[in-house]
């Protein structure tokens, strides 16, 4: 999404945000890049927009931060030519950057104890006496110069990965359908063009099979993903994953994903009316 001055975007949003209620969806997840600016002050618009459509609540909207939320590449590289700053003091910015992300989106990340809220989470919601668990991983990985130039690749923190990990979490989310939410793709969408290829890696979610083996632990059925511009689904290993596309470039498409209580579901992308 754009900044203020995009007004036109904004109409497409609210148009969206409306019929999404009179459809009675019973969640809408955006899976990062909420922004292209990395400012506070933009994604205060999209939690503006949510509480005047009265979307803003735990139950009913999830958020997950995306690399255009993060890291402002410009900014990055400005400031290491200039300053060359130690790995340490950037790590800092990086994780200070994250935490302010999730105090701003406080309250559908943790529902009882918003200081609480961080990355990874987990959410498990009853809708009509069914079980559904989010699991959400941030996947942005800080700029570097030589590892991630663009501030595209993402990697999702071992320690995250561990968390989700242990016993623990696994019983908890037994008799859940489990949906996976991580800004990045687990599949990078090359095409036959070498120059595309060739830009492959600057994309990648680096320890993606780490995280397959995450998901598999927890039963997961689904991943919900964004950062590639398209609107796609694809199965790895029996986890369907779908990308939700691009709200910038096509307004008014979306996924829709059925869960039924018998633990099977359907996908498409859909478009308003
Ligand atoms: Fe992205």
């Amino acid at each position: 999404m754009a900044g203020k001055h995009d007004r036109r975007l904004l109409q497409h949003l609210d148009g969206m945000l409306e019929h999404l209620k009179k459809t009675k969806v019973d969640h809408l997840v955006i899976s990062g890049d909420l922004t292209d600016t990395a400012e506070p002050k933009d994604w205060q618009i999209l939690k503006d927009r949510l509480i005047e459509h009265d979307l803003y609540d735990w139950q009913k909207v999830t958020v997950i931060a995306g690399n255009h939320d993060l890291i402002n590449l410009e900014e990055e590289m400005r400031f290491y030519n200039v300053l060359n700053p130690l790995p340490g003091i950037k790590k800092r910015s990086f994780s200070g950057k994250v935490s302010r992300f999730c105090s701003m989106f406080s309250e559908l990340i943790a529902s009882d104890d918003e200081s609480a809220a961080g990355f990874p989470f987990v959410k498990i919601m009853k809708i009509d006496g069914f079980s559904l668990a989010f699991v959400a991983v941030n996947s942005v990985w800080p700029w570097n110069p030589t590892e991630n130039p663009l501030g595209a690749r993402g990697c999702i923190s071992p320690s995250e990965l561990r968390v989700l990990s242990i016993n623990s979490v696994v019983d908890a989310l037994r008799e859940s359908f489990v949906i996976g939410l991580c800004h990045h793709a687990y599949k990078v969408y090359s095409t036959d063009s070498v120059i595309d290829q060739a830009f492959d890696w600057t994309m990648e979610l680096t320890n993606r099979k780490e995280y397959l083996e995450v998901l598999k632990l927890l039963g997961a059925g689904v991943v919900l993903h964004g950062h590639f511009h398209r609107f796609q689904s694809y199965t790895v290993d029996n986890i369907s994953f779908i990308n939700g596309g691009c709200f910038k470039n096509s307004p008014e498409r979306y996924s829709e994903l059925i869960v039924r209580s018998d633990g099977s579901f359907s996908q498409e992308f859909l478009s308003l009316p």
